[in-house]
């Protein structure tokens, strides 16, 4: 059939054949026509552009070699890509273009966005607990970029819209990094010793995870939103405008990484019943930890948790106060972790027994 379009194709054939060109690419494609348009307030976002086929993430895939999806196959392409996610549900969320590209306009920077001028020497006691919080925080925000970065270079190009939502996150974890660690150097103290995280509880066991989902659910959903609730909480340990807006602005990108944690737990328990219990199952850990830090002095009792309640109560003399607030802050911690769990679809488990009932009575104490 003749077309404009296949007309236009021909003259530029006759025109390469005059030039001695190949151009035998030219008829080498993804779906044609296509005709984008930007959100009139988003402006050109990736959900502008998931239209016709480059919209559609296969279930399956067996893309190994980088192409771009939806671009035409070269059978002579090497395999350079040793995915190991090449399963939709695995990795899957119905909004990680919009949480992406909310990522990418409320970029900030831990230079110029925070009024570091407005730190004042404090008392020795605060400062030493403040850098003591910093130190740990520091680490807990390195572990959050590391190990999601394991699963970048792994899964298939066909889902790109969560694997870059992940380099968005690696991003917004590095500036928490570097802004917990410009404020341990800027009042005259400096680094502690560091804590005994990665290799034990929560933190060691995401470092553990083997499967996406297995991470996501430690680190998106028990990590992250404990660290969440903390953030928001932030203002209360904060002693200067510099200290409130780093809180402020940590917890906003915060909640994306939590938020992307809870949608792809949706997605799978939508897509994947049969993996329901495997869910449950790390659920049973995660509250396990989160049931010990609330109720058991030994976790309790930790440098950070101890800094914590020295700048919550203002100074070691107030310690009482300050580890009655950090125990409030803990409830919170638990209140909105069940919030999460119910919006992600595992709701069942505290109407049904198999959550510990101590951590729902720790919600309404
Ligand atoms: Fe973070
Ligand atoms: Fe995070």
């Amino acid at each position: 059939m003749t077309t404009p379009q296949n007309e236009s194709l021909q003259a530029i054939k006759e025109y390469a054949d005059d030039y001695d060109l190949d151009l035998s690419w030219l008829d080498t494609r993804g779906e044609w026509g296509i005709k984008a348009a930007p959100d009139p307030k988003r402006g050109m976002t990736l959900s502008s552009i998931e239209i016709g086929s480059y919209g559609e993430a296969p279930d399956t895939t067996d893309n190994m070699t980088g192409r771009p999806r939806g671009a035409a196959q070269r059978p002579d392409a090497y395999r350079i890509g040793g995915y190991g996610v090449r399963t939709k549900s695995e990795i899957w969320l119905d909004n990680a273009a919009a949480l992406y590209e909310e990522s990418l306009q409320r970029q900030w920077s831990s230079a110029t966005d925070i009024p570091w001028h407005t730190i004042k020497p404090l008392p020795d006691d605060i400062e030493r607990a403040q850098c003591q919080l910093d130190t740990f925080l520091t680490e807990v925000e390195f572990v959050a970029a590391d190990i999601p970065a394991r699963w970048v270079a792994t899964t298939s190009p066909d889902y790109f819209e969560p694997r870059m939502f992940l380099l968005s996150q690696i991003m917004d974890e590095s500036r928490h990094l570097d802004v917990f660690r410009k404020r341990a150097l800027a009042n005259g103290g400096g680094l502690m010793q560091r804590p005994d995280i990665t290799t034990s509880g929560v933190v060691g066991s995401i470092d553990l995870s083997r499967e996406f989902t297995e991470m996501s659910s430690r680190l998106h959903i028990s990590g992250e939103g404990a660290v969440l609730t903390l953030f928001r909480m932030g203002e209360l340990m904060s002693y200067n405008e510099a200290e409130k807006r780093i809180y402020r602005l940590a917890a906003q990108d915060e909640s994306r990484h939590v938020a992307f944690g809870v949608m792809h737990m949706r997605y799978l328990s939508e897509t994947e019943p049969d993996r329901r219990e495997e869910i449950h199952c790390y659920l049973d850990e995660g509250e396990r930890g989160l049931l010990a830090g609330n109720q058991n002095p030994a976790a309790i009792d930790t440098p950070s948790s101890e800094a914590m309640a020295i700048l919550l109560g203002g100074g070691i003399n107030q310690y009482d106060e300050g580890a009655r607030k950090l125990m409030a802050i803990r409830r919170r911690q638990v209140r909105e972790y069940v919030q999460r769990i119910r919006s992600a679809g595992f709701g069942e488990r505290f109407d049904n027994g198999r959550a510990d009932p101590r951590l729902l009575q720790i919600m309404w104490s």
